[in-house]
Formats: structure tokens, sequence, C-alpha cells
């Protein structure tokens, strides 16, 4: 299956919303406080809560300012994960779900490219976000269930306070951050 093909079936998450809470149950679980993990859960939870605030109302003012809440927070975790989290997966042994995870995100960030020319008072708009929506929503549920906790698990103790340190440090650069 190509990359784009992959994407479009994330459109429908094959996950039922309990396996998703149940992933995300476990994840927390093995998460300690203030960890890399811990953080990462919390971004997963905000990037949520963005989208849902985005599709929730038919005001286009309240769309846009939505729809730039969700880029900044986004942008943030999908490259601090981009700059940290996945080659440390790469070298843990998993270079196969390293390279899934950077595909799929760089299919959001031009997804996301593409809804910013769309105008927020169209259904083409709302249905570009539920694509999005969808394919992120995978995404989250591939990483708590299986590519994060693995890291988790394999990467040496020695390395877990230096990714909770580096992803902290590459996700402050969008805290407080506003889009023009
Ligand atoms: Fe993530």
């Amino acid at each position: 299956m190509s990359f784009l093909d992959r994407i479009v079936a994330a459109v429908t998450p094959l996950e039922s919303a309990e396996d998703r809470a149940a992933a995300r149950h476990n994840a927390r679980q093995a998460a300690e406080p203030g960890d890399w993990l811990s953080l990462v859960l919390d971004h997963h939870e905000q990037i949520e809560a963005a989208f849902e605030k985005a599709r929730s109302t038919d005001d286009p003012a309240g769309r846009l300012a939505a729809q730039k809440e969700l880029m900044i927070i986004l942008t943030g975790h999908s490259n601090a994960e981009e700059s940290v989290l996945y080659p440390a997966m790469a070298d843990s042994g998993e270079k196969g779900s390293a390279g899934l995870a950077f595909e799929e995100q760089a299919m959001a960030k031009v997804q996301m490219a593409l809804l910013e020319k769309l105008d927020p008072a169209s259904q083409e708009w709302l249905d570009k976000l539920e694509h999005i929506r969808g394919a992120v929503t995978h995404h989250i549920y591939q990483e708590e269930s299986h590519w994060l906790l693995e890291l988790k698990r394999d990467a040496p103790a020695a390395d877990q306070a230096r990714l909770t340190a580096r992803y902290a440090e590459e996700i402050a650069r969008y805290e407080g951050a506003e889009l023009v």
C-alpha cells in the first residue's frame, strides 16, 4: 500500500474508541510523572481538544482561531517527535515504525497547509479538517499502543532523561507562539 493510500485508509480509523481509550490508559500507566511519555500524552489530549474546538463551531472566525491553535500544538508536538523521539525509535531497532511515523506526520503537515488555503466558512474546510482528524487520531493510536510504548520499554535508562529534556526543549519553542 502506498503512503498516500495508507493515509486515506486512516481517514476511518480501524481501531474503536474503546481501543483508543485502552491504549491511552496503558500508556499513562507506563509513563512516569513529567517524563517524555507523560508530556506526549498531555499534548495528544491538547491536539484532540483543538480538533474538537475547530469542528464544533460553524462560525468562520471561531473556526479560523481554532485552526491556528491546532496548527501551533500540532506543529510543535510533531516537530519535537521528529527531532527527538522518532530518531530514538530508529536507533533502538524500530526503523520501519520510525519511517512510517515520519511519513504520516509529513502528510498531516501537507494537509494542514491545504486546510489553510480553504475558506473556513465552506463544507470543504470541514471535510478537510475531518480527514486530517481521522489520520491524526489513527497516528496517535499507533504511537500510544505500540511505537512510543516500545521506546519507553527499550531505550536505555540513561537515555530516558535525555529524551525528556530534549522533547521538552523542542516543544518549548512553540509554547506561547502565535500564528499570524
Ligand atoms: Fe504524537
